[in-house]
């Protein structure tokens, strides 16, 4: 016997919690906290560097997909670890030989914001700084950095703090502060991110230890998951998801041991798994977290392709069953379609939900808004649909098709077009918003009370259609119903 969200609902219990005092913060992974128990998916139409952004500012977090090369991947990576900082360990240097057009050309290329660089000689010493007042008063592209920039620089120490940053650029109206440590250059802070800092402003969001954005990327089994993992830990990921559809198997065993002897400083999560033992395997083998899903997702064909796949509440519940004590996070991936389904994967044992298809379709999710049947739709398609696979080996290897011929791949998704929503913020917000009042009628404070007080009961098709709006003609859909 195997349920899934819409067989069952929780019952009420008595409360003294109200939506409002329900606490959202959770964990991610054995090291990564989250404001929002919210994760989009690392597919090409669901989460690149703008998602991220936007869903750690949202206390949350996004997993840039691996269909891009591993360059752009680390590239889209890099692009939300500097949207904005704390300190800022190994900011990006320019050459004192380089002309300032070759710089801009590079900042445009890379979509930096900012307009400030450290300067290095030949041999990588700092002998300078660049910064945005420099560029405005420069009317030669071809002049070199070395003519425009400041060679005297302020220098502070790394044992000072963001209070004390603040002090030190205030009292010598200055906008950037580099850190050294004796000789060796560290870092540097920004005015604008301490000041934020110092605000309180950014207090819900998902920020790493240097106060940068945190973010994660999906990796494979293949070949160019090495390169990839090169790179990205150089970008300053913050977890790699392994991304497979068949996470109890040697090769993802393999990936997490691979993962955890060479880059200790990067959380690890492996999946997809639906069953107990599974979970117990990725768990033993050093898994930081581990991911629930095998075709519950909106655009999953696995089970009736395969013929697999345990319901998704069960299988949450039997995972964290198998696993429980072991302080590694559970992520329930797929097949959430409102606000409700979210309490009820976390009550039957996930720490996390990821999301696809409810945040597809926004201004923030990758491609292009097109025009059908006169409505404004974006694609949002199955990592195993036929269109992913012939357009990316790592969707292919994603389902164990990485050396077959194209006449020959067995999709197991579907390629689909959903009305194009707008932002994707007060998406988040309703399906908090949701989250907590469920919380709220069971009496539940933190996710870990939900874990512990939530009942369930099954329910019939009658008491689901109920559950629904019903007998009406026309229902206005700006809300989930
Ligand atoms: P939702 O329901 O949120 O699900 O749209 C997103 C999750 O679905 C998984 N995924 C797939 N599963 N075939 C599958 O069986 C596919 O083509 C496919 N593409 C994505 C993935 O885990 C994602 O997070």
């Amino acid at each position: 016997m195997a349920l899934s969200f819409n067989d069952v609902r929780l019952e009420t219990a008595y409360s003294e919690i109200s939506p409002a005092g329900a606490r959202l913060t959770t964990h991610f992974s054995r090291n990564i906290g989250m404001e929002i128990p919210i994760i989009s998916a690392a597919m090409d139409t669901v989460t690149e560097a703008s998602m991220a952004i936007t869903m750690a500012k949202l206390g949350g977090l996004g997993i840039i997909h691996r269909s891009l090369s591993p360059k752009e991947q680390a590239s889209a990576v890099s692009k939300v670890k500097f949207d904005l900082n704390g300190f800022i360990p190994n900011p990006i240097c320019v050459s004192a030989d380089d002309t300032v057009k070759e710089v801009l050309d590079l900042r445009k290329q890379k979509g930096y914001k900012f307009l400030s660089f450290m300067v290095t000689d030949e041999g990588g010493k700092i002998v300078g700084l660049v910064t945005h007042n420099d560029f405005d008063f420069c009317s030669d592209p071809q002049r070199k950095i070395s003519e425009i920039m400041s060679a005297d620089i302020m220098k502070a120490d790394s044992s000072i703090n963001v209070g004390d940053a603040y002090r030190i650029m205030m009292d010598k109206d200055k906008k950037i502060l580099p850190i050294f440590d004796g000789e060796e250059f560290k870092g540097i802070y920004t005015l604008s991110d301490v000041k934020r800092i110092l605000s309180g402003n950014s207090r819900d969001y998902n920020l790493d230890a240097n106060g940068s954005l945190r973010v994660g990327a999906a990796i494979g089994v293949g070949e160019d998951s090495y390169e990839r993992l090169k790179l990205l830990s150089k970008s300053r990921v913050d977890a790699v998801v392994i991304d497979t559809a068949h996470g109890n198997s040697k090769a993802v065993v393999e990936m997490i041991k691979y993962c955890k002897a060479n880059y200790p400083h990067i959380d690890v999560v492996a999946g997809n798994i639906s069953e107990g033992e599974a979970a117990k395997r990725l768990v033993d083998a050093g898994a930081d977290a581990i991911k629930i899903g095998q075709g519950p997702g909106s655009i999953c064909t696995t089970r009736i392709v395969a013929g697999i796949g345990r319901p998704q509440l069960t299988a949450i519940y039997n995972c964290e069953k198998a696993i429980r004590g072991s302080g590694v996070p559970i992520i329930a991936d797929g097949g959430i379609e409102y606000s409700g389904d979210i309490v009820m994967a976390l009550a039957a044992g996930a720490d996390t939900v990821m999301l696809g298809r409810l945040l597809a379709g926004t201004k923030e999710s990758p491609g292009e808004i097109i025009y059908k049947d006169g409505h404004q739709v974006k694609v949002y398609r199955g990592m195993g649909s036929l269109e992913a696979m012939l357009a990316n080996q790592s969707s292919r290897e994603r389902y164990g098709q990485e050396n077959t011929t194209p006449n020959k791949l067995v999709a197991e998704g579907v390629k689909s077009f959903i009305d194009f929503k707008g932002d994707v913020v007060p998406i988040i917000y309703q399906l908090t918003g949701g989250s907590k009042a469920g919380m709220g009628y069971i009496g539940a404070e933190t996710i870990g009370d939900l874990h512990e007080r939530a009942e369930f009961f099954r329910i019939t098709t009658a008491g689901l259609s109920e559950s629904h709006p019903h007998g009406l003609n026309y229902i206005e859909t700006s809300s989930q119903h």
